[in-house]
């Protein structure tokens, strides 16, 4: 059974493993065998990441990368292609979130959301499908959200709502025309977890107790938390699943 989920001579890229969620999930898939591609703008803090995936006894890769320009990912790809040989697995993670209600928000920060979230998930993948597509094997997984699905009610994250819910109809769409490759498309959903994006005043005590009301775990997620998810989304143990958005989010989308 555990081998179902076993990672080792895997080659995975996780776009946006700077920290948060991204750091989670490279050092997760590490731990499960892989070697790893870390990608983000902040070559130094990469570095670290790196430290930390070499030090569990697995290759690094930082590279610094901008998945909104295509020329940077084209690079990208190569570097990692050229570095390990292959791509088995492609997190789509990196993404920006922004508050602003409909009426007031700057055409620039719509922009840079949709580019971010959206464009950056086509770019990574228009390049490294490519491979996949030639090795007739893939695992891609897009991180998306509870906000592609729902509306918030005290803050308004409409750029944020709509790419994340274009990423799910993405997610779907590239799923149902790469399975003949033997590739397969997934995502996932979290709710709330303590990260660089989600601001220290979404933390404090007033805030939380909202979300804690709402979400029928009653409580945020917990770093690792997405770990089981994404390892099976990476591993043959879901050769027959694609084209799922599964929500992690302590039941914030059941009720
Ligand atoms: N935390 C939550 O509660 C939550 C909930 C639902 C979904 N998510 C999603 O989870 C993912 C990770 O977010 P997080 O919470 O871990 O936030 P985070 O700590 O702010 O991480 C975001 C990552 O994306 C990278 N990034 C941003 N723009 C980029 C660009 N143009 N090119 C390359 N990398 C870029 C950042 O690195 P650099 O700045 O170094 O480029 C950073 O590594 C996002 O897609 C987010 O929407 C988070």
């Amino acid at each position: 059974m555990s081998n179902l989920f076993d990672l080792t001579g895997k080659v995975a890229i996780v776009t946006g493993a700077s920290s948060g969620i991204g750091v989670q999930i490279a050092k997760a898939f590490a731990r499960q065998g892989a070697n790893v591609a870390i990608l983000a703008r902040r070559y130094d803090k990469l570095t670290k990441v790196a430290k930390e995936i070499e030090a569990l006894g697995r290759e690094a890769l930082p590279v610094k990368c901008d998945v909104t320009i295509e020329k940077q990912v084209i690079t990208a790809v190569n570097t990692i292609l050229n570095t390990f040989g292959k791509i088995d697995i492609l997190m789509n993670n990196a993404g920006v979130d922004s508050v602003g209600s409909i009426d007031l928000i700057e055409e620039a920060e719509w922009n840079r959301v949709i580019d971010t979230n959206l464009k950056g998930v086509f770019l990574m993948s228009k390049h490294v499908v490519k491979h996949m597509k030639k090795r007739n094997y893939g695992k891609i997984i897009n991180t998306t959200s509870v906000c592609g699905v729902i509306g918030g009610k005290y803050e308004p994250l409409h750029a944020y709502n709509a790419s994340k819910g274009a990423v799910i109809s993405l997610t779907k769409g590239m799923a149902a025309s790469l399975a003949r490759y033997g590739i397969t498309v997934n995502g996932i959903g979290p709710s709330l977890f303590e990260t660089e994006m989600t601001s220290p005043e979404l933390f404090e005590e007033s805030s939380l107790k909202i979300y804690n009301e709402i979400c029928p775990a009653g409580r945020p997620g917990n770093a690792g938390e997405l770990d089981g998810a994404v390892i099976y989304f990476a591993s043959d143990a879901s050769s027959y699943t694609t084209g799922q958005t599964l929500f992690i989010d302590g039941g914030f989308t059941s009720i």
